[in-house]
């Protein structure tokens, strides 16, 4: 029975694997979006750029409701062709900013550039930003051609402008033969589609994307995703999406934004926010991962990179590169990814990390397994590695005494 739980619970946290997998997806496509013509060997990082300037800049931006903080000074810059994702959980703020990128809604203080300017005076309709609900605010009435019409019939444009622009749409979003219907008589990833070529229809600088997959089940919603992904890079208009999923977080983004409680706790690519965390809570948001507490020990150097002894809990010694400053004796937590960590049940002849437990749970989800392993302390270490042999022949089973270890490399020192 638990073993059904565990093999659903760690299906639905994404098993870290898959993150790592979206993750390295992720920074291919950062790598295979436009390039600058100067440098035709340079990947798309503008935001490592001293140069680059930002298309959107939040400047310490808080927003207010009544003694409610929804976002607490956010400070972020944003360049042009990124496909940005603002990650965290619910009521962390996500949608308060982009309302204030949008317009319809005010800081109470700091400032949103766009461009270099300052965009306060500007009312919504004047921003060359569009914001794409999640309801996706269809007119039911009219046709998806009229939907996507819409908005350019009110900007003035000639008839003729305007069949061209909405035929382009309706090409882009591939619903050409879907153009005479009414929302309702639309699934929904085809009004998500009619939703997003209304959107674009105007050519805005910015897309704003407010949870757009929420309503998809799961497999459309990844269809959709790579769909967004193809059209962002094929029009360079720069999305900024709102999300609570990582997984789509992952496979959308060139970089991440992970808020908690109004801030942002980490800016990053998808590969380095999974590999990099600054904190416990963004490892531990982004996939799937073990922390073992204890005390820092020794903080040494090697290529570059510090690392750290950890006395853990149990009492034994534990070594991993630090993530940002940890001091000798401050408590400390070592962050390791179950993916990372080998499990045997011969005592390996030498590993820097190693500790050994009890089987107590086997998880299968598809071709990973996820050994959920008791250490004498009390401590539950979950590790995952790839089937390589059918079930029946596997080894490790249930109650047995294994081994687990991982290098220093794998794991990350964070102190808090
Ligand atoms: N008009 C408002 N008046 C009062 N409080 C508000 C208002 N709008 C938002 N809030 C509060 O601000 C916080 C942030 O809300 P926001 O909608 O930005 O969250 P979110 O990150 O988008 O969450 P979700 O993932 O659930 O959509 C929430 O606690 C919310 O209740
Ligand atoms: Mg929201």
């Amino acid at each position: 029975m638990s073993t059904t739980k565990a093999a659903s619970k760690s299906a639905s946290k994404s098993a870290s694997g898959a993150a790592s997998a979206t993750a390295r997806k992720a920074s291919s496509r950062a790598s295979a979006a436009p390039k600058p013509a100067t440098n035709p060997n340079k990947v798309f990082a503008p935001w490592d750029d001293a140069n680059a300037v930002p298309i959107v800049e939040f400047d310490n931006v808080r927003k207010v409701f009544g003694d409610f903080t929804a976002v607490a000074g956010v400070s972020l810059k944003i360049y042009p062709r990124e496909f940005f994702a603002l990650l965290g959980p619910s009521g962390c703020g996500k949608t308060t900013l982009l309302r204030m990128l949008a317009g319809f809604e005010t800081p109470t203080s700091g400032r949103i550039l766009l461009d270099g300017q300052d965009i306060s005076p500007v009312p919504p309709n004047k921003r060359p930003v569009n914001m794409m609900f999640q309801s996706y605010a269809l007119f039911p009435h009219l046709s998806v051609r009229d939907n996507i019409a819409f908005g350019l019939k009110r900007s003035g444009r000639s008839k003729s402008e305007i069949d061209d622009r909405t035929a382009e749409m309706l090409q882009l979003v591939q619903m050409n033969e879907y153009a005479g219907r009414k929302p309702h008589q639309l699934s929904g990833g085809q009004r998500q589609r009619v939703a997003l070529a209304r959107s674009l229809a105007k050519n805005p600088k910015l897309l704003l994307l407010d949870e757009p997959l929420g309503a998809l089940d799961a497999k459309l919603r990844e269809q959709t995703q790579f769909e967004l992904v193809n059209i962002q890079e094929k029009l360079g208009t720069t999305f900024i999406i709102v999300t609570h999923d990582q997984e789509e977080a992952m496979t959308v983004a060139t970089r991440i934004g992970l808020m908690n409680r109004g801030s942002l706790m980490q800016v990053a690519t998808p590969s380095e926010i999974y590999e990099n965390p600054n904190s416990r809570f963004v490892a531990d948001f982004i996939g799937d991962v073990n922390m073992i507490g204890g005390t820092a020990g020794k903080v040494t150097k090697r290529d570059g990179e510090e690392y750290a002894d950890v006395k853990a809990e149990g009492g034994v010694t534990l070594r991993a590169r630090c993530g940002g400053t940890i001091r000798s004796g401050e408590k400390c937590w070592l962050a390791i990814r179950p993916e990372k960590i080998a499990v045997s049940k011969a005592k390996p002849k030498s590993a820097a990390n190693l500790v050994s437990g009890k089987v107590l749970d086997i998880a299968y989800v598809g071709n990973l397994s996820t050994y959920h392993v008791k250490l004498a302390d009390g401590t539950l270490i979950k590790a995952q590695s790839a089937n390589r042999e059918r079930i029946a022949r596997r080894e490790i089973t249930w109650e047995d005494e294994v081994w687990l270890s991982w290098s220093p490399d794998a794991a990350i020192m964070l102190s808090n």
